[in-house]
């Protein structure tokens, strides 16, 4: 994993076998695969080695927002997981985050193995102007997104996740040394049926989303309720390929 416009699948099951299934079809697909709370809670970290098993790199997206202290054992546990991301809220603030940071430098240090790449979850795209009001935060959404990307930044993050509507924002913001992970995307012939879901509103294409400076797209659905998901994974590459002129995974 590394350059632009990379896909990673979200593997979102409780089920391992159907998950190593998943992986299995979209070998060489895909850059990596995304396992996210259902999956974890589910399964734990046995289930998760059952996926690593196959070689794909791991996004893992269990959003942890905790005092420092706790946060920090959590990345003790986490890292010798070896995920290749994984992420955080950026909302439980400077501290929690530099101790995820510093916590997960030290195990990596200590157990000779690479860091995982720490992303700060900004605004989730559940939430709108009005929400963030009632929980008290400033509106609106796409400042408190900036408000957070900066302080990750600050914190020692390795980049954040936004919806695809932030990226151009984001980039002008924090340069280009700085991961933007993308959910939130939507082939054009993914818009409708179980493929779509329905409950992503503000979506874009995965050649728009690269073209606009994503590194990676966290696509599910489009994918893994596909007839055929290999096909759907290496279509959405030549969409993205054609976009930005190379190919991504
Ligand atoms: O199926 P779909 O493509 O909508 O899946 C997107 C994935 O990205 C899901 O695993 C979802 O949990 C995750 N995600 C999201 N919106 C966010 C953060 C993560 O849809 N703001």
């Amino acid at each position: 994993m590394g350059s632009k416009g990379q896909v990673l699948a979200a593997l979102d099951t409780v089920s391992v076998n159907e998950a190593v299934d998943w992986a299995h079809r979209l070998d060489g697909a895909v850059a990596g695969v995304k396992l996210g709370l259902e999956f974890f809670l589910a399964n734990g970290p046995l289930g998760y080695r059952r996926i690593s098993a196959t070689g794909f790199p791991i996004f893992l997206d269990l959003k942890l927002h905790d005092i420092p202290n706790t946060v920090a054992g959590a990345l003790r546990a986490i890292v010798p997981l070896q995920p290749t991301i994984l992420t955080v809220h950026a909302g439980g603030g400077l501290a929690m985050m530099q101790a995820a940071r510093e916590s997960a430098d030290e195990t990596a240090d200590k157990l000779k193995l690479r860091r995982p790449k720490i992303v700060g979850v900004t605004v989730l795209t559940s939430l709108d102007d009005q929400d963030l009001a009632a929980v008290g935060q400033t509106p609106p959404v796409a400042d408190q997104v900036k408000r957070l990307a900066l302080l990750a930044r600050t914190a020692g993050m390795d980049g954040v996740v936004c919806s695809p509507h932030e990226i151009e924002a984001l980039r002008r913001e924090v340069g280009n040394d700085f991961l933007l992970v993308v959910p939130g995307v939507r082939p054009h012939w993914a818009e409708s049926g179980k493929q779509a879901g329905g409950d992503q509103k503000r979506v874009r294409t995965p050649g728009d989303a690269a073209k606009a400076g994503a590194d990676y797209l966290v696509i599910g659905r489009p994918i893994t309720m596909a007839e055929d998901a290999r096909e759907a994974a290496c279509r959405i590459g030549l969409e993205i390929d054609a976009a930005i002129g190379h190919a991504p995974n």
